[in-house]
């Protein structure tokens, strides 16, 4: 599904320049769940966007699909966004004076998707978030929580297959974490979605199959246990997705050279985008 060889990116400071990413490389398979976990100011809002041709990199490759989102139009990557992503924040982004109903509309709006059918798939995706209940409440009338499942039905009601989502529960109590991951997690196994989520919380990294460490905008993978990849889609045009599953047995493997692991659990195994 994604394959990124040599990514970097730089912004530009007054003269000061910051390599927000520095060579990265990482392959995330259809259905994978992968985490992306590091401290503040290392990169991973940075890495999320380019996944989610939010912004293009200052150089290396993301390949999406067979197509790589460095070199698309602004106009081809708009529908590569409209059609493949959904996005989800630490801050939730709902519109404060829509009600959750129509917040999760607006979603769709650019999807030239009839107003009846507009109405019909949000509640249903309220529904499928447990918020049938609260569709006509404004943001402001609802928990955090309930706000972020609101912002995760919205991201969701126009089917992507991919699910990025930057922070989710960076802005929630530890029970609300708790609840909005074990949503999240299932939304990922019953539609066999690509879930990408980025935290510095490893609580919420550890919940992913696949860890991604990101340090000073380098990359590194630190859990790769597949045992329970879901992928429901054809994969494509070669890119990843079709690794045997590990041994059941939780043996270590190898790790390269790169520091600490701050991830014990689970199969561990460092991977290259060449797999
Ligand atoms: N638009 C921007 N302009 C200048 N510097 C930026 C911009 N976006 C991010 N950075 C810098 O890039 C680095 C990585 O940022 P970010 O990806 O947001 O990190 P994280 O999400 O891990 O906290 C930081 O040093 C940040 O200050
Ligand atoms: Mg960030």
């Amino acid at each position: 599904m994604y394959a990124l060889t040599g990514v970097t990116k730089r912004f530009t400071k007054g003269r000061k320049e910051v390599r927000a990413l520095d060579g990265v490389d990482l392959s995330i398979g259809d259905g994978d769940w992968l985490a992306i976990q590091g401290p503040t100011g290392h990169g991973k809002t940075t890495l999320l966007q380019l996944l989610g041709a939010l912004d293009r990199p200052t150089s290396g490759s993301v390949v999406f699909d067979g197509d790589d989102l460095a070199k698309l139009s602004e106009r081809r990557l708009a529908a590569v966004r409209a059609r493949s992503f959904g996005f989800v924040f630490q801050f939730f982004n709902l519109i404060p004076t829509l009600t959750a109903q129509e917040n999760v509309e607006t979603a769709l709006v650019p999807l030239k998707v009839s107003a009846k059918a507009r109405r019909e798939r949000a509640a249903t995706a309220l529904a499928d978030v447990g918020l049938a209940d609260r569709s006509g409440h404004l943001p402001a009338e609802l928990s955090g929580g309930q706000q972020q499942r609101v912002a995760i039905a919205r991201a969701l009601v126009t089917e992507p297959a991919v699910l990025l989502a930057d922070e989710p529960t960076g802005n929630l109590d530890e029970d609300t974490r708790d609840e909005i991951i074990g949503l999240l997690e299932g939304l990922w196994k019953d539609r066999g979605l690509t879930l990408i989520t980025v935290t510095h919380d490893s609580t919420v990294a550890r919940r992913a199959p696949r860890i991604a460490w990101i340090s000073k905008g380098r990359v590194s993978l630190r859990k790769d246990d597949r045992r329970v990849q879901r992928p429901r889609r054809a994969t494509r045009k070669g890119t990843d997705g079709e690794a045997p599953p590990k041994g059941d047995d939780g043996a270590t493997v190898p790790k390269s050279a790169g520091g600490a692991s701050p991830v014990t659990d689970g199969t561990t195994e460092e991977e290259t985008a060449a797999e």
